[in-house]
């Protein structure tokens, strides 16, 4: 039997019809680039999210960067992230002349330590070289971070907060989502992420109006919008008018039409993560440390990743047995070349642990039982 680590196939043969009619909607229609799904799919990722507004964009990295463009971080600023996460959280800061400044984690969850966060904060503030402008706390493998925590740092601390949800869009925490706490929560449409187009996609959720419309016009390459026309006339395409540096990074329509038939199926997927969550942590207790959740907390499981202290024997052995795994993430960011010299105030011993340890097993909706036992024997019959 060949096993999938993720399971897009499956996915794609619950739904193909309604995917492929709306895609044939979009060829006949021919509003290939902004077209009328985009808006329509942005109404209805806000609503799923509980946000006032959603942006979309080209990739959840972008997402992560438009938000950090709009505020204006620049030179001086420093913008507090895990290390134990994808490359793409730490990406975008440099990109603004701003330095990354790396928290650890906590061991159980993976995701931010508020404590740490907090020492991280006053570290840099008594160097006084940068200043603390901008927290981006990650779901990391689809859990919530600790929001009530990290939120309240931040406004003691007046700081803004991103919640890099790229692989936990849909997660909650006391049943809210993110945007309860942060300024903006992003997410990325990566086919292999919980909520996933084909190709590349990301978005940006936000209450805040004003905020939603300086990303547009950067996502647009700084094109006009309602509020630089005021008091002046313009009598061309806005688009032609351009009132700060921006980029080009839209979702394309066709995208959107796709995550539209997605998102109608998403809720019960996420309900499905959990059932296979549940079989996992009963049947490798005790064998591997299994994942813990924040209390309160509800992942939608974008990875099951298991510690083992031998990970790489572990994955040697699931390869012969047909089992797929991955490592997320082999070398924590303040470890990574380019990103060594930015500040890691008292540094991030928990990080370099799980970066040692971790393995991910397949995790997926359509999981089903059968396969799972196989995946699950596998892993109890590896004696290293
Ligand atoms: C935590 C995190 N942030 C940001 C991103 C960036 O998303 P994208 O690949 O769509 O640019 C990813 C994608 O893998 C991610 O896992």
């Amino acid at each position: 039997m060949s096993i999938a680590f993720i399971d897009l196939a499956a996915q794609q043969r619950r739904i193909k019809p309604a995917i492929d009619a709306a895609i044939q909607k979009v060829l006949a229609h021919g509003g290939y680039v902004m077209g009328p799904e985009v808006r329509v799919f942005e109404a209805r990722l806000a609503e799923f999210g509980k946000a006032r507004r959603a942006l979309s964009c080209a990739n959840g990295t972008d997402a992560i960067a438009l938000p950090l463009m709009a505020w204006e971080i620049g030179p001086g600023d420093a913008v507090f992230c895990p290390s134990f996460t994808f490359t793409a959280t730490a990406e975008v800061v440099p990109w603004t002349g701003a330095e990354p400044v790396f928290v650890d984690v906590l061991p159980d969850t993976y995701n931010l330590d508020p404590g740490k966060l907090e020492a991280a904060i006053a570290a840099i503030k008594a160097e006084g070289r940068l200043m603390p402008k901008v927290i981006v706390a990650v779901d990391l493998f689809g859990q919530p971070a600790d929001y009530p925590k990290i939120a309240e740092i931040a406004q003691r601390h007046s700081m803004k907060l991103i919640a890099d949800s790229a692989q936990g869009f849909g997660c909650t925490l006391d049943s809210k989502h993110p945007i309860h706490w942060a300024d903006v929560t992003t997410t990325s449409f990566f086919p292999a992420k919980p909520l996933g187009c084909y190709g590349d996609g990301g978005a940006v959720l936000t209450n805040d109006d004003a905020l939603w419309d300086v990303m547009d016009s950067l996502r647009v390459h700084g094109k006009a919008v309602a509020g630089d026309l005021i008091g002046r006339s313009f009598h061309h395409d806005p688009k032609y008018l351009n009132t700060r540096i921006g980029m080009n990074s839209r979702l394309d329509t066709i995208q959107a039409a796709i995550l539209l038939e997605k998102l109608t199926i998403f809720a019960d997927e996420i309900d499905a993560r959990q059932t296979v969550a549940a079989r996992y942590a009963e049947g490798l207790a005790g064998a591997v440390k299994v994942p813990a959740v924040i209390e309160g907390g509800v992942s939608v499981w974008a990875q099951y990743t298991v510690e083992h202290d031998d990970r790489d024997g572990l994955a040697a052995h699931l390869k012969t047995q047909g089992v797929p795994s991955a490592a997320y993430y082999p070398v924590p960011m303040h470890l990574q070349a380019p990103y060594a010299r930015y500040p890691q105030p008292g540094g991030l011993p928990v990080s370099e642990a799980a970066a040692d340890k971790v393995i991910a097993l397949p995790m997926h909706a359509y999981l089903g039982a059968d396969t799972q036992n196989c995946i699950i024997e596998a892993v109890l019959g590896y004696n290293g």
